[in-house]
């Protein structure tokens, strides 16, 4: 089976291309090596973690007359779409640049697709999508697009476009709504990387606001999660939670952070604009349609975490 995983030199293309060519299937990553952290780290980790087993191709997939012909020259029979700009802060201070990179590159991907004649197309949203909801369990059915970021705004868009461009098309179509995903390799501009990395330098924290809680899940959760589902049954546009279904509070993050760095020492600061106060995922749907099931505790993949960061992010 032949797939392609776009944004695929990213922090979750990497796991799930490494992962996927693991299991025999012939992969293709897509990558523009977008700056919005360091290209030179986009190489480390696709190289570290695929082995230089999958082809990359460099390719911005605003580009959409380019988009298709490659898309029609290597015909493949799924499409993960991971490519977009992340991060909710930087959205605040480029709202426009999201609708090119989560809006026009999504549709553009969508298009490039059909006319591929692609069976199934998963995408990457995002918890964001649900907006400032209180320490409750998300349900799918709940997001109603009053979102409270740029960021969010633009993967609530992308979603929609995704629904109508597989009504169009007739290919199967799934949402992903990824929860604060952290492991090795993690992105450096978020909580987890940007703590690790400030610690080993013998740095202090800062953490934002208060009272704020995070479902954590764990990388190879998340790809096992999205390469279960390839073969959901069901109907033809669904969304799913990923998530932990455990959320972890700042100050549960900050006790077992202590346990690797006892001489920590952390700064508070306001809350920022765009950000929500908890995120926790109702995984009942993904559970019952494709068998997914988070298998790493909080405490465990934060440790495995830091073995990581220190061999490789000094
Ligand atoms: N990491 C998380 O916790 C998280 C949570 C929710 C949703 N997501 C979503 O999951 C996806 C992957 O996230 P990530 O954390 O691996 O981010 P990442 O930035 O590490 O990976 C995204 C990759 O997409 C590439 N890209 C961006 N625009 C492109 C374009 N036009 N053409 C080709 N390549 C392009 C970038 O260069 C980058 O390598 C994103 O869509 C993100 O919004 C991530």
């Amino acid at each position: 089976m032949k797939v392609i995983v776009t944004g695929g030199a990213g922090f979750i293309g990497s796991h799930l291309a490494a992962y996927l060519s693991g299991q025999g299937y012939e992969v293709a990553a897509v990558d523009c090596f977008h700056p919005y952290y360091p290209a030179e780290r986009k190489e480390r980790q696709f190289q570290a973690l695929t082995g230089g087993r999958v082809p990359l191709v460099r390719l911005d997939l605003l580009d959409g007359e380019q988009t298709k012909r490659w898309f029609a020259q290597f015909r493949p029979d799924a499409v993960y779409h991971l490519a977009a700009l992340p991060g909710v802060p930087y959205s605040l201070e480029q709202p426009l640049t999201y609708i090119d990179y989560d809006i026009k590159a999504t549709v553009n991907v969508l298009a490039a697709a059909g006319e591929a004649e692609v069976r199934h197309v998963l995408f990457a949203s995002s918890s964001s999508v649900y907006g400032d909801r209180g320490n409750v369990p998300l349900k799918e059915e709940m997001a109603d697009g009053r979102v409270v970021s740029p960021y969010a705004a633009a993967k609530y868009g992308a979603e929609s476009f995704c629904h109508a461009y597989a009504h169009l098309y007739g290919y199967k179509m799934t949402i992903f709504r990824y929860f604060t995903v952290y492991g090795p390799w993690g992105r450096p501009d978020m909580a987890i990387g940007t703590f690790l990395r400030r610690l080993m330098n013998g740095e202090e924290i800062t953490v934002y606001g208060s009272g704020t809680a995070r479902d954590y899940t764990y990388i190879d959760d998340i790809v096992a999660g999205m390469v279960a589902a390839l073969d959901r049954s069901g109907s033809q546009s669904e969304v799913f939670n990923l998530g932990a279904g455990a959320p972890v509070t700042m100050e549960q993050l900050l006790v077992e952070l202590r346990k690797h760095f006892p001489d920590m020492k952390v700064v508070r600061a306001p809350e920022r604009k765009g950000d929500v106060k908890a995120t926790w995922a109702d995984i009942t749907k993904a559970k019952r349609a494709f068998g997914y099931e988070p298998k790493v505790p909080f405490a465990e993949g934060l440790a495995r975490t830091v073995v990581w960061a220190r061999e490789y992010e000094r």
